[in-house]
């Protein structure tokens, strides 16, 4: 158990201290960079198995930090680790699948049509995205997450190169003595390889385009350069992270150009949604709940057109060996921007 936790802390430490430009916009220094991760992973578990590493940690790390770096290493294993094979194929799979039908990728498209995963997480929608031909752009606003995103993106080197133990700190419904610290390889595909095969197969025209855009979704994508300038928009485990969905769908709508396509797969598990005066954050009070035939609706009235809709069963950030998992029956559609 402590060897698991001392590798989560040495993995965690290099993508905290790996330099990149959000380091730089935001001038972290390395003591910043590293100091509040190594002290989540360490405090991830409170076991007598952790003991020894406590003393070395003086300041004591907070809550939100520590659910952070556990939430960013399930969200590896999800998508980035043959652990989560399963997930993506349930709730992935479908949405890159109605993507190629509506927006198909042909020799003169190729890595031109510009496609948006905005809450992308760890960043595997958008490899997805670019090595199917399509000039893939990622958006999230965490700053822990977007540094996961950013190493497994560029910095891996080959596949399996690195290894975590993502389900150490859950506790019970572990089938065998050492499933909680079971070792889970990842990346189970390099992005660096898999580009540079999609390169290949490009041939003379221009190479896999991918990118990372770092903010609030709302905040970035309500900027005029971006109206009509999207061929897709997809939101996976997404839209249920507005305080207010129908800013999310007034924002899709004019990021679409005419013939555009929103593809949605997730639940409407509203983040904001809380009990009156639990918390001071406005976001709580403002929070606004619509089941999903009010949202498609709204969206209507908008001027979407649907075309798609199924309901999908899907597992989330779960271990695939334990006797518990959290496992949502999503709404899949896409929802077309008419030509005219
Ligand atoms: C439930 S996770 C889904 C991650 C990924 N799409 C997946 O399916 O595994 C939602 C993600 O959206 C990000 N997020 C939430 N609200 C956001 C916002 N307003 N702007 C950008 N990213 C946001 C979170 O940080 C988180 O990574």
């Amino acid at each position: 158990m402590l060897a698991a936790v001392r590798a989560n802390g040495e993995f965690c430490q290099r993508v905290a201290r790996e330099d990149n430009s959000y380091h730089r916009s935001f001038g972290t220094t390395m003591k910043e960079r590293t100091s509040s991760v190594g002290r989540s992973v360490a405090q991830s578990i409170q076991s007598e198995d952790t003991l020894p590493i406590r003393p070395t940690w003086t300041e004591s790390s907070s809550a939100a930090n520590m659910s952070k770096v556990v939430s960013a290493l399930w969200q590896l294993a999800r998508e980035w680790s043959s652990d989560g094979e399963d997930q993506r194929a349930q709730c992935l799979d479908p949405m890159l699948a109605e993507l190629l039908r509506i927006r198909p990728v042909t020799q003169a498209n190729r890595n031109k049509q510009r496609v948006l995963a905005p809450g992308c997480g760890a960043g595997r929608i958008v490899l997805e995205l670019a090595i199917r031909g399509y000039a893939a752009v990622g958006n999230e606003f965490c700053y822990g997450m977007l540094l996961v995103a950013t190493f497994m993106l560029n910095r891996s080197t080959r596949r399996n190169e690195f290894t975590i133990h993502p389900w150490v700190t859950k506790r019970g419904n572990h089938f065998t003595d050492s499933a909680a610290s079971r070792a889970v390889q990842i990346p189970d595909l390099c992005a660096r390889e898999a580009l540079s095969t999609a390169a290949e197969s490009t041939g003379d025209g221009d190479g896999p385009s991918l990118s990372m855009c770092a903010g609030e979704f709302l905040v970035e994508f309500s900027k005029p350069e971006h109206v009509g300038q999207w061929a897709a928009v997809l939101t996976c485990f997404f839209i249920d992270t507005a305080p207010n969905i129908l800013d999310y769908i007034d924002c899709i709508w004019r990021l679409l150009e005419p013939g555009g396509v929103w593809i949605n797969n997730g639940p409407l598990l509203y983040h904001w949604a809380a009990e009156a005066g639990s918390s001071d954050d406005p976001r709580y009070e403002q929070s606004v709940e619509l089941s999903y035939e009010a949202v498609r609706h709204v969206a209507e009235g908008v001027g979407f057109i649907f075309e798609q809709e199924a309901r999908c069963d899907c597992r989330y950030a779960a271990d695939p060996t334990s006797m518990m998992a959290t496992a949502y029956n999503t709404v899949l559609f896409s929802a077309r921007k008419p030509k005219s």
